[in-house]
């Protein structure tokens, strides 16, 4: 049976004990850890959210507290009452920050016992993530896990008092709202009270962040918790956490210094890095160009080098038949990759390629007198000495190239060359490399809806001098859209908006809505421009992948405190989950299997 505290009170946490309270009685609580017993002295590790220090329980100790402390296993919940003394010179353990101290025990209490846990709670734990999300309160015991939350924590903290300190406003908006079409699917809510309509969660606060500009809030920011049914991976949950940011009288410029400023606060107080602003910008166009992607990894070269020109010629039909049918021929340089890549690895280059969908990559290893290549019988002297000099290429590189449509070109060469930066090692994982990319395209094509789709979101402005081109030609249209790219993950997004309500209906015809549709769906928008809209722009941040970057961590899940995995369940308490018929009833719903 429970008996509260036991008459103990906490005094201190075990983490935090030093030197200085050596002869203190202290009053600790946590879990037990470790529990040696050699010989009349037994030594218990207590852990706490703090850290670890070591108990020592002595088998004259009064009140059967030996006998009981005996009996503490890992992962019991016990509180003890000790005095602090310093370790023996050759007991002293470096590792930890309370190693040269030890609380010797003179009470003891046995809280709460445990069952023997599925997995040890250390440090860098190789236990399999189902297991640990299955246990994951157990798991956020392991001293990594509590790194990171207290780190998320801490980083919140900064990002709150940055905006405060820069006269922004933190308001919340609902998390019951209309579906709003932001690229991925809304999980829906149905109501019971309006049987047969359905709320949407918001997929992020886009839409109620411009209503509070309309509003004259003036500077926004939240902390926003989103939804989106999309396919998951290692930088991806269905439920995230955005830093949400809008502001009023702004330009791309004043939305850029500001976040810059909450990055470097970020940095400094949560890493101790000084990071250097302005940040490099990137226009889209250049970052395809240069690096096959719009989120480039710029802590190293191996740059795309477009070889178009020189190698429609050649006499290889595959590159002739790519610059005929308005693609391209790209290459990277692999410096003294002939040393380094074996044949076999070139091979094992090749299908990595084609899983993104190039046909082929062509090798070419520049040698002290011929090339080796399987197009080597296609490149005349001529082709190879122009392609030589482009590449800055010397003996002893190898020379990778992929002609196919710009997309795949991009795609592959974009891939590979992280691929091979990995491979050989090349990324110094001491930089923070933060990079805007600029001047995206306002809008794609979809060739399988055969429409024109929002690449940011419809309500991103085009650039001022491009809104002609929207009658004549949309997909040269550029955006005031930018990205923050840190180490070549995509951290952030956001543009200046639309506030005029006609460039607005104009953007929603292009994108294929009807204006009874446009109505129907943003109708509450468009109305609202009505009322004095002021010029306004913003951005959000996944906050997840920030603390991933911030923890060196390999996964978001790892800096969230109940991750969903792959299939979008949640294994500790399984969801989602079927419900009662009655609720279903209440609902107006009814499940027709879909098996
Ligand atoms: P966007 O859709 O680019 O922009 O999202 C902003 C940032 O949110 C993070 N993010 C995610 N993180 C984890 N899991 C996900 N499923 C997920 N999806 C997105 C990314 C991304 O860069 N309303 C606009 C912002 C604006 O225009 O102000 C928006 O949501 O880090
Ligand atoms: P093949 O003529 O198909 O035997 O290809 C000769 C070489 O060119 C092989 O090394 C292929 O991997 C490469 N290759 C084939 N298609 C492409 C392509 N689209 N781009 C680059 N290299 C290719």
């Amino acid at each position: 049976m429970q008996k509260g505290l036991a008459g103990l009170k906490r005094t201190n946490y075990c983490g935090e004990l030093t030197k200085s309270d050596v002869g203190n009685t202290v009053t600790l609580m946590g879990w037990a850890a470790k529990n040696r017993d050699l010989g009349g002295v037994l030594f218990i590790d207590l852990r706490d959210r703090t850290g670890m220090v070591q108990l020592v329980v002595n088998e004259r100790a009064k009140d059967g507290i030996f006998e009981r402390a005996e009996g503490v296993r890992s992962e019991y919940v016990i509180g003890i009452e000790g005095v602090v003394r310093l370790r023996d010179a050759e007991t002293v353990n470096k590792n930890i920050s309370t190693g040269e101290v030890e609380v010797v025990v003179n009470s003891l209490v046995i809280y709460s016992k445990s069952q023997t846990p599925p997995f040890y709670i250390e440090e860098d734990s190789d236990t399999n993530e189902q297991v640990r999300l299955k246990y994951r309160y157990l798991d956020l015991r392991r001293p990594d896990m509590q790194k990171n939350i207290i780190l998320r924590h801490k980083a919140c903290k900064v990002v709150r008092d940055y905006f405060d300190k820069n006269g922004f406003l933190e308001i919340e908006t609902p998390m019951l709202i209309k579906s709003t079409p932001e690229g991925a699917r809304d999980y829906l809510v149905p109501s019971r009270v309006h049987n047969g309509a359905f709320y949407a969660l918001p997929q992020s606060p886009q839409l109620y962040k411009q209503l509070l500009m309309v509003a004259g809030m003036d500077r926004y920011f939240q902390i926003a918790r989103c939804f989106r049914d999309e396919d998951l991976r290692a930088d991806r949950q269905p439920e995230f956490t955005q830093i949400d940011i809008e502001m009023s009288f702004v330009d791309i410029d004043d939305v850029i210094a500001v976040n810059e400023g909450m990055l470097v606060d970020v940095f400094h107080e949560i890493m101790g890095v000084k990071i250097e602003t302005p940040f490099e910008r990137l226009p889209y166009d250049e970052a395809m160009e240069r690096f096959g992607s719009d989120k480039p990894d710029t802590r190293f070269g191996l740059e795309l080098i477009n070889v178009t020109d020189i190698a429609k010629g050649c006499g290889f039909k595959v590159f002739a038949d790519a610059e005929a049918s308005g693609g391209s021929v790209r290459a990277i340089n692999v410096k003294g990759g002939a040393d380094k890549l074996s044949r076999r690895d070139l091979d094992s280059l090749v299908d990595f390629v084609k899983t993104y969908r190039a046909k082929g990559l062509a090798w070419v290893i520049i040698t002290k007198d011929e090339l080796k290549s399987p197009i080597a019988k296609f490149l005349s002297t001529d082709d190879v000495n122009s392609i030589i000099q482009r590449a800055g290429a010397v003996v002893g590189d190898v020379l990778l190239f992929v002609a196919d449509k710009d997309e795949i070109v991009f795609d592959a060469l974009g891939n590979l060359r992280l691929e091979i930066a990995c491979r050989l090692d090349l990324i110094d994982k001491s930089k923070f490399n933060f990079l805007w990319v600029t001047d995206f395209p306002l809008l794609e094509y979809d060739d399988e809806q055969k429409k024109y789709v929002a690449k940011h979101h419809p309500f991103t402005s085009p650039k001022d001098e491009d809104v002609e081109l929207l009658d004549v030609d949309p997909l040269k249209v550029r955006a005031k859209a930018y990205d923050i790219i840190l180490n070549g993950t995509e951290l952030g997004g956001g543009s200046i908006r639309i506030y005029d309500s006609n460039l607005q209906k104009k953007m929603f015809s292009l994108l294929g809505f009807s204006d009874e549709e446009a109505h129907k769906r943003f109708g509450y928008l468009l109305d609202a421009f009505k009322y004095g809209t002021p010029p306004h722009g913003g951005m959000a941040y996944g906050l997840d992948r920030l603390m991933m970057l911030l923890t060196g961590s390999n996964s978001i899940r790892d800096v969230m405190a109940f991750p969903k995995v792959q299939n979008a369940s949640e294994l500790m308490t399984n969801a989602p989950d079927i419900v009662d018929r009655k609720q279903l009833m209440e609902l107006g719903i009814k499940i027709v299997s879909n098996e």
